[in-house]
């Protein structure tokens, strides 16, 4: 059985990590979409509410188990025997962040990063830019599953 983790910040999820949770279903037995959170830093959503939008966007996704840690990742995949890390690659400056990190990850404990790249039609989509088109009342259909929609109009005092 072989086990993958696709772990990130998920504040909020949005289509392009759907459209990569969905597609690394279809290559592994089973994945994890891990809520890395970092205790120093406050995002818009809390873990345990970053995990519920995760579960409520990806519905029929048998194969997919969504949980949350703060520690070091390669604690968590070593400690649940997950050997392959996947990641979505939008662009080149995606690449340079993701190659430290993948060569990190795989001296700390053997695992490996496979890359996915990003469908098109998510290729500019970002949490970050997503959560600011939300804040002035901007269109987000498309761009992020109906679930994450509804919690960012009700955060921006739109819902
Ligand atoms: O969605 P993000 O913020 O780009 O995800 C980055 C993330 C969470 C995958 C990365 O920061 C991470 O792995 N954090 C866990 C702590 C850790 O293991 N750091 C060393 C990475 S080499």
């Amino acid at each position: 059985m072989t086990r993958a983790c696709f772990p990130g910040s998920f504040d909020p999820v949005t289509m392009g990590h759907v459209d990569v949770a969905r597609r690394a279903c279809a290559q592994f037995d089973e994945v994890t979409m891990l809520v890395t959170h970092n205790p120093a830093k406050t995002g818009m959503f809390t873990p345990e509410e970053r995990m519920r939008l995760i579960a409520d966007s990806t519905p029929g996704l048998d194969n997919l188990r969504v949980d949350s840690w703060t520690g070091l990742l390669v604690d968590y995949t070593t400690a649940h025997g997950i050997t392959v890390l996947v990641k979505g690659l939008r662009s080149a400056l995606d690449y340079e962040y993701e190659l430290p990190m993948a060569q990190m990850n795989r001296r700390l404990s053997g695992v490996e990063t496979m890359f996915l790249l990003t469908d098109p039609r998510y290729g500019y989509t970002s949490s970050t830019l997503c959560k600011e088109v939300a804040g002035f009342g901007g269109d987000l259909t498309g761009l992020v599953p109906d679930p994450v929609a509804a919690a960012l109009r009700g955060r921006a005092g739109r819902g």
